[in-house]
């Protein structure tokens, strides 16, 4: 048996102090399913062409070997899947940073985008950039998330507002998807806010998504899901809803920002379509709550975008975990709202202001995260048949995650059996 510290087509990891294989039921995982990660004290997994072959204890790996076998030695530190993180803003042009200093100094998030800043000022650059640049760009976000240990992610379009800027977006996360470790699933978000040229006429920009956009991303397979960003004077609910219906008979699957600055219908929406996923929900009502839970959609919280606005207004978790709702976590990695791409620091705040336990918490962001983009049979767990990306953590108690906010990075990251960070 040989010592090696890059993978072979035929490998173990070994010396885990827990591995977190979040092994269980093949479903989403709800109230005090949150909290069992399923781990092995000093477990250990056999890998073979980028898949989990098997997963046990050190002896029972160890009875497993072979002369051909090469070994990678975790140092006794704790291990979790790679991270899914299920809703982003991949693609973008340029960043956000003088509009950051403005919040600083009291304007707020939403001042900013009624003078014209905000969302359409990250749609002039886009729609303005090579697609090779956005691509450049788009592959260097990508570096951010492997580097934070997330192996998997959602990728909305959003930033063209116009059928050759949003194809131009989902063309470049396909490209991403194929020139980088990273795995990418693609949302078309037409819906992200009115452009310019259409303000004053969001029906019209509705007809636009509806009748050219939605059948040419359909057509073409350039999405998985449809988003639209439901909020009072952008896309209220009828307007939602109507491109989530011609969304949903094209074939594409439905996600929604819902109630991120007021409870606007977004989630009751999300329930009567029996969308995959609301997102957001800083200002959802019980009753909201209690219609997702009965049409089983998963909410899709972001603490990362309450805390870089500036806001003290989370989501309510703990009400969401109490009526069973399978709960999942994500950065909504994006150049306004949330530049952030580490999973790490979602999870402290996660804990920190939302008051989930760091084990609900990492249930949120890997097998939780996998069901909302359907790929539960492929990542979100380390059981075998799955693909082998892993991370190994700093520390030897999966509590140091996220109690160690932005001091340590994983010390390596694993995609389909290949260390990628
Ligand atoms: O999820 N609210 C809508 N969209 C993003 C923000 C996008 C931006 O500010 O550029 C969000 O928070
Ligand atoms: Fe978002």
């Amino acid at each position: 048996m040989a010592t090696s510290n890059s993978a072979g087509n035929n490998w173990a990891l070994m010396n885990c102090s827990q591995l977190l294989t979040l092994a269980g039921p093949m479903r989403v995982r709800t109230r005090a399913e949150m909290r069992e990660l399923s781990i092995l004290p000093d477990g250990a997994m056999l890998i073979r062409d980028g898949k989990i072959v098997a997963v046990g204890s050190r002896d029972h790996i160890e009875g497993l070997l072979d002369s051909q076998t090469q070994i990678i030695d975790a140092g006794g530190r704790v291990v979790t899947p790679g991270f899914v993180d299920a809703h982003t803003h991949l693609v973008f042009a340029g960043n956000r940073a003088d509009e950051f200093e403005l919040r600083c100094t009291g304007t707020t998030y939403q001042e900013i985008a009624r003078q014209g800043g905000g969302i359409l000022s990250t749609v002039r650059r886009t729609r303005a950039a090579k697609e090779e640049d956005l691509l450049a760009t788009a592959q260097k976000h990508a570096s951010w998330f492997l580097r934070g240990g997330t192996t998997t992610i959602e990728a909305k379009s959003g930033y063209g507002l116009s059928l050759d800027a949003e194809t131009k977006i989902l063309r470049v996360v396909q490209q991403t998807a194929e020139t980088t470790p990273l795995r990418c699933v693609p949302t078309f978000l037409g819906a992200h806010e009115v452009p310019e040229e259409f303000v004053g006429r969001t029906d019209a920009y509705v007809d636009l998504v509806i009748e050219e956009m939605l059948p040419f991303v359909a057509r073409e397979k350039l999405a998985r899901f449809c988003d639209v960003f439901c909020e009072h004077h952008i896309f209220d609910q009828q307007a939602a809803r109507r491109i989530l219906d011609a969304a949903r008979r094209l074939g594409l699957a439905l996600r929604i920002h819902a109630d991120q600055f007021s409870c606007s219908g977004g989630a009751m929406l999300a329930a009567s379509l029996r969308a995959v996923t609301a997102d957001h929900l800083e200002h959802t009502d019980d009753a909201s709550i209690a219609a997702l839970a009965a049409a089983d959609v998963q909410p899709v919280l972001l603490p990362g975008s309450v805390y870089s606005i500036g806001s003290r207004h989370y989501p309510p978790a703990r009400a969401m975990i109490d009526a069973g709702l399978a709960v999942v976590l994500a950065t909504d990695f994006n150049p306004g709202s949330s530049p952030i791409a580490s999973m790490p620091v979602v999870l402290s705040l996660a804990c920190t202001q939302m008051k989930m336990t760091p084990a609900e918490g990492l249930t949120a962001a890997t097998i939780n995260a996998a069901w909302s983009l359907g790929l539960a049979d492929k990542v979100g767990s380390l059981e075998p048949g799955k693909s082998a990306d892993f991370v190994i953590h700093e520390g030897s108690d999966y509590r140091e995650i996220p109690y160690y906010l932005g001091t340590q990075r994983p010390a390596m990251v694993f995609a389909r059996g290949e260390r990628v960070a």
